[in-house]
Parts: structure tokens; C-alpha cells; sequence
């Protein structure tokens, strides 16, 4: 097999892969006498970005080939050159996730698909490759029915919660300032209780995951505000943000506990969050491996009894399951994101499955069922499909199954963002309006203060149609003086149909009528009119928390994205050398946060890396080293 690739050098390599690692040792020997380091700068400084990440490719498949160790050995040390993480935060997460990254570079080819979203997803170079075409197989035409009216019956309430994010290390009076993606745990003698000038409060901190006495007091909450709800929906992210140190036996611990916790609130079903893997984010589709089998099998044998016991076989093979709610025409479908997400190393296989886990395929399945029973269904997962975390493939399936079930799908749900949000799906992109749009993804803000004020919301729902009435987001204000001392006062934020039903045309105010697809889709119209309206969207994101100024393209991109469930219209560009800021740096610098949904260190290392030609040289140099 020959492999050509054309690099913006002027020189065109054809290089037989088996040779690139044995008959020349790790580089090609055309480019043996080059400064590679050199070539890339140049290019990434003249935007050749595609070919640059080319270039970069070759030195990291050059290090992988030299093995695991070699390859998270080079990674830590650009880590700690970078100042991206601490050393100890580079260490251990490279370590975590280096093996994996080294098993996709050893098996890609460059200039394949794989490679490009590889660029994309770690160093923000080349530009999104076209979708594969691919239509998801049916086993009837879509009906001709739509969505039912609603049925005016005394609404129901059901409860959705996310993203608890709890931390067992949580320190009280340890400080709030420091480096680590969270802070408020006891690292050294300086973060300790007493000694710095930040300390943290019993109750949470925005620089710090949540402390279970947080987590307790929501639970507590929902149980005095909504004494009668129906179900809740927990959508996933248990573990906390201490990436470079989880293990198996830790996370077992978090998950078994916040379940525990939440056994006052009679029935929940829940969805995996990218956070409950170990190492974070890295979950073996079946035809990999059965490594996250572990993590399928405790969420299963927790989840059992909530959901009646058909669902097991899907629930062990791939976290994922499909449920009768007991006491009305509902059914819950619960799906493992994880399989379509960016940041989940374990997709980037030389050629990318069509359907992880066969996970699409059992979802119309069950979809089909739900639609010749006349059922209604929601459908759960952690991660919205539509965000630029979703991968443009899985996510394109995705929504073809939901605009052919689409009158069957009363809503969905998701969390993973942090923020308040919302993603309306249409019959077709091409042709957005109110009348093509054709779902909508409800996605709740988080329970971790690291985004905003911790929050949860109510849902009104009709109790035949399950349409969703109105969605009512409760807070816990931070500023508060009583949060830290007498304990979080949970209040009611906002309602939706208070908030924007004024704002279309014809005003929705009616209790029985449904924030249905079309109604949202007329939000995102008023949002472009109306400036008020939309700055209060953007106060809601974070909860009245630290709120940007948004207009001009941060709007249009924010509006992009409302009417995006499918990822590849969500306007997103990857942008070169993605830099997050270390925490103490984001509190004095509002426009570059952290990235609190996957924290990926060898992402933040490699999308350094391309800002630095130093850093390119170091890999240079190792990659060099054995040849
Ligand atoms: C946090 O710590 C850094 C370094 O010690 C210091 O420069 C900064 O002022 C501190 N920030 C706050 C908000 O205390
Ligand atoms: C790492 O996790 C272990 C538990 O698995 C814990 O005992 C230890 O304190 C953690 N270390 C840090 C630095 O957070
Ligand atoms: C369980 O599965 C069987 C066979 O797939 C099906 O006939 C039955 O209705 C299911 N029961 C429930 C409660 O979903
Ligand atoms: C959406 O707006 C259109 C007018 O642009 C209107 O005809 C329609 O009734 C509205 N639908 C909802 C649900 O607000």
C-alpha cells in the first residue's frame, strides 16, 4: 500500500507505509535532512494550516511507533514545557490518555478523514471533511401524522438535573486559587485550610467541583419543590473534574454514592456522562474492546431498579436502554453519547464505524416499536448531538432517525454544556422556519458551580401527550450571604414561557399550549429582532453568572447553534491552536474559560504545541531521536 501525501513544501512524499517505520526508522528519509519544526511554523504562520497538522502528524506517528511509553514520556515533557497544566496534572493525565492517542496515531494513515478530524479535534487545524454519505435504514416510511395537540388534562411535573460533578477530595477552607482545572482540595501545605487567603466555603465555589453537602441540599430541594413530580431525568456527570488522577475503584465510589443520594427522589432515569469513563472521555466502542464494559455493568446494576428489566442487554453491551415509564404511554430511551463524541479517543480507528456499539440501529428499533405502539418517547442522553463535541457523522445518523420518528419524539434531553441551552432539529437545514422545525433538545445547566450558580429545572408536561409545557429553571444564587452559612436557598430562576412566550408572534402565554419545535425555532427569530430578549437568553446561559456582552457574530454563531442539532450546521470553524487558560488565569482573562466538559490535557498540549514553535521542536527532536 502506498500512501501519498502532499505536504506544503514544495515536496511530495510517496512513502510506503510499512517502510515510514521500518526500513527508514521513524521518518520518511526524504525528510530525514529537514527542519520539520521550521517547515511546520512557517506554514501555520501562512495559514496552511491542513498541511501543517500533516506535518505534525508525521513526528507524533513517528514518537507512537516508538511506543506507549515513549509517546507519553514526549507528551508530559511538551506538557510541562508548554505550562499548560501543572507538572503532576500533565503527568498523570497523559498517562491516562497517551496509550489511547498513541493506538489512533499508530493506525492512521495521513490525509485520511481519520486524520483530519484528528487535526481538527486536537490542534483546531484543517477544516471539517464533507459527511459521509449515509442513509439510516428504516423499516417503514415515516406516517403521515405529526405532533398530537395537547390534551389539556392537569399537567404533570418531571424533574431534570446534570453535570452534579461531586467532589469527594472538597476541602472546606482550602483555597479557591489555584492552577489545577479545580481547585478547593488540599494539594499542597499553601492550599490549606489556614493558610492562603481564599478559603473555600462548606457549600461551593465557582473555581471548584461541587461538595457533597451541594449535592444534598438539590436533592433536598426538588424533593420540597416538586413533592409530587413524576419522574426525574438525571443526565449524566458524576466524577469530578480531577482528570489526571481517576481510577476505576474512585469512580465506582463517586457513581455508587451519587446514586445513593439521589434514592429519595423515587425514580430517576439516568443517562453516562463522558466523566463516569475511566480515563476520562474513553469509551471502547464493541468492536475495540471491552474495556468500559466495567462502567455498563455498575450503571446497570444500578439503573435496574428504575427501569424494568428488558432493557439489560442493551444497558450492559453499550450503556444505553429503552423503558416503559409505569404509569403513563411514555417511553424513556436513554442513549451513550460517548459514541459519537470528539473527545472520545478510543473512535479515532482508521476507518470510523458507521454505527458504534450498533447503538443507531437499536435505537430505531425501539423507535419503530414505540411508533406501532403509539407510545410517546423521550429520549435522554448526556451530550447534545448537535454540539461541535458531537462528531458531523454520527450526529448527521442521529438526526435522521429523529426527524423520521419525529412525531413520535415528544422531547429530548441532554446536559454536558454547563449552560443553559436549547437545539431545535429540522426536517430540513436548508430551509429553516418554524414549520420544518421538527424536535427540540432541552439542555439544563449544571449542578457544578464552575460554569454559574448551581441549578436544576421542572418541567410542566401534559400527562397524555408528554408535550413539554413550560420548563422552569431553579437556582441557587451564590451571592447569597446565606449560601455559605445557613445553606444554598434553591428558588425558582425562570420560567420559558414566562421569559419568551411574550416575545413571538402570536405571543405564547396559554398554560396548556406546548413549547413545541416551532415555538422555539419562533424564539430564535425574536432573539435576532430583539435585543432584550436575547441578552436575557444569555444571562440565563450562565445564570445571571459572570454574563459577556454577546452581539455581532458571538449572536449569530449563538443563534447558529440553537437551530443546529445536527453538528455539521452549527457554524462552528475550527479555530488554530485552541488554548484553554490554566484557572488562575480565567479569572483574569473573562474571554478564554476553561474547558470544563472533557478537559483533555494532550488536546490542550497539541493545540499549544502548533501556537509554539519551540514546542514543535521538542517533538522534532524526539521523534528524530532514534532514527
Ligand atoms: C491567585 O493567586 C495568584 C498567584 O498566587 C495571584 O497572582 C492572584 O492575585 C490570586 N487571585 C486572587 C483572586 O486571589
Ligand atoms: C487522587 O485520588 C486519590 C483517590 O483515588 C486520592 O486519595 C488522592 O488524594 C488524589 N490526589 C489528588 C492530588 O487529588
Ligand atoms: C420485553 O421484551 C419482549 C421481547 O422483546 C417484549 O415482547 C416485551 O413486551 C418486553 N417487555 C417490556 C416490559 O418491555
Ligand atoms: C411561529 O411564527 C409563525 C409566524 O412567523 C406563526 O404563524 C406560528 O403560529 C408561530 N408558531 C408558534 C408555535 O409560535
Amino acid at each position: 500500500m502506498r500512501l501519498s501525501v502532499t505536504l506544503a513544501y514544495g515536496l511530495a512524499l510517496s512513502v510506503a507505509v510499512s517502510e515510514v517505520t521500518s526500513t527508514f526508522g521513524i521518518l520518511p528519509r526524504d525528510l530525514a535532512k529537514k527542519s520539520l519544526a521550521s517547515e511546520i511554523w512557517s506554514d501555520i504562520e501562512n495559514a496552511a494550516t491542513c498541511a501543517a497538522c500533516e506535518a505534525v502528524l508525521l513526528l507524533l506517528k513517528g514518537v507512537a511507533d516508538l511506543g506507549d511509553s515513549a509517546f507519553v514520556a514526549t507528551l508530559t515533557e511538551i506538557c510541562d514545557l508548554s505550562g499548560a497544566e501543572d507538572s503532576d496534572v500533565c503527568a498523570g493525565a497523559i498517562a491516562l490518555e497517551g496509550p489511547i492517542i498513541a493506538h489512533d496515531l499508530r493506525g492512521m494513515s495521513i490525509g485520511s478523514k481519520t486524520s483530519e478530524l484528528f487535526c481538527i479535534t486536537f490542534m483546531g487545524l484543517c477544516s471539517y471533511p464533507a459527511v459521509a454519505s449515509y442513509s439510516v435504514p428504516f423499516p417503514s416510511p415515516k406516517p403521515s401524522t405529526s405532533r398530537p395537540a395537547p390534551s389539556g388534562q392537569t399537567p404533570i411535573q418531571i424533574v431534570q438535573y446534570s453535570d452534579i460533578h461531586v467532589d469527594p477530595f472538597y476541602v472546606t477552607g482550602s483555597s479557591t486559587n489555584c492552577t489545577k482545572p479545580i481547585c478547593c482540595r488540599d494539594y499542597s501545605t499553601s492550599d490549606d485550610p489556614g493558610n492562603n487567603n481564599s478559603p473555600a466555603g462548606p457549600n461551593g465555589d465557582h473555581n471548584c467541583d461541587a461538595p457533597l453537602s451541594l449535592e444534598l441540599s438539590m436533592y433536598a430541594a426538588i424533593e420540597q419543590l416538586a413533592p409530587n413530580a413524576a419522574f426525574s431525568i438525571f443526565t449524566g456527570d458524576i466524577v469530578d473534574h480531577a482528570v489526571w488522577n481517576t481510577t476505576q475503584a474512585q469512580n465506582t465510589l463517586d457513581i455508587n454514592d451519587a446514586y445513593g443520594h439521589m434514592s429519595g427522589l423515587k425514580l430517576v432515569y439516568g443517562t453516562v456522562g463522558n466523566h463516569e469513563a475511566n480515563p476520562t472521555n474513553a469509551f471502547q466502542p464493541a468492536a475495540i474492546g471491552s474495556n468500559s464494559q466495567w462502567v455498563y455493568n455498575l450503571l446497570s446494576s444500578i439503573w435496574t431498579q428504575w427501569i424494568v428489566a428488558n432493557a439489560s442487554a442493551e444497558e450492559q453491551s453499550f450503556g444505553g436502554y429503552s423503558t416503559k415509564y409505569p404509569s403513563g404511554n411514555l417511553r424513556i430511551i436513554s442513549i451513550n453519547t460517548n459514541l459519537y463524541y470528539v473527545q472520545n479517543y478510543w473512535l479515532y480507528e482508521s476507518t470510523m464505524e458507521t454505527d458504534p456499539s450498533g447503538q443507531l440501529a437499536w435505537l430505531v428499533n425501539e423507535l419503530q416499536a414505540a411508533e406501532t405502539a403509539g407510545e410517546r418517547v423521550y429520549i435522554i442522553g448526556h451530550m447534545p448531538m448537535g454540539l461541535s463535541d458531537a462528531f458531523h457523522d454520527g450526529s448527521n445518523y442521529f438526526d435522521q432517525i429523529v426527524n423520521r420518528y419525529s412525531a413520535t419524539i415528544a422531547a429530548m434531553f441532554f446536559g454536558h454544556t454547563h449552560d443553559d441551552q436549547f437545539e431545535i432539529s429540522y426536517s430540513s437545514y436548508s430551509a429553516q422556519s418554524f414549520s420544518t422545525a421538527s424536535a427540540i433538545s432541552y439542555i439544563v445547566p449544571s449542578m457544578t458551580p464552575t460554569s454559574g450558580h448551581p441549578a436544576f429545572r421542572i418541567y410542566t408536561v401534559d400527562p397524555v401527550t408528554f408535550a413539554v409545557l413550560d420548563a422552569t429553571t431553579y437556582f441557587a444564587d451564590m451571592t447569597n450571604p446565606a449560601y455559605q452559612t445557613t445553606g444554598p436557598v434553591w428558588t425558582k430562576y425562570y420560567s420559558a414561557k414566562e421569559a419568551y412566550g411574550p416575545s413571538v408572534m402570536p405571543p405564547l402565554t396559554s398554560a396548556n399550549a406546548e413549547l413545541s419545535p416551532a415555538f422555539w425555532h419562533n424564539v430564535t427569530t425574536a432573539f435576532e429582532t430583539s435585543p432584550s430578549a436575547f441578552s436575557e437568553y444569555i444571562a440565563h446561559k450562565s445564570r445571571g453568572w459572570n454574563v459577556a456582552s454577546c452581539t455581532g457574530t458571538c449572536q449569530t454563531q449563538e443563534i447558529c447553534q440553537m437551530r443546529a442539532a445536527r453538528a455539521e450546521n452549527n457554524c462552528v470553524v475550527p479555530t488554530p491552536g485552541i488554548n484553554f487558560k490554566k484557572r488562575a488565569a480565567v479569572g483574569q482573562d473573562r474571554t478564554q474559560k476553561r474547558d470544563e466538559c472533557g478537559v483533555s490535557v494532550t488536546r490542550e498540549v497539541l493545540g499549544r504545541m502548533v501556537g509554539r514553535k519551540q514546542l514543535l521542536e521538542v517533538l522534532e527532536k524526539r521523534a528524530r531521536e532514534t532514527n
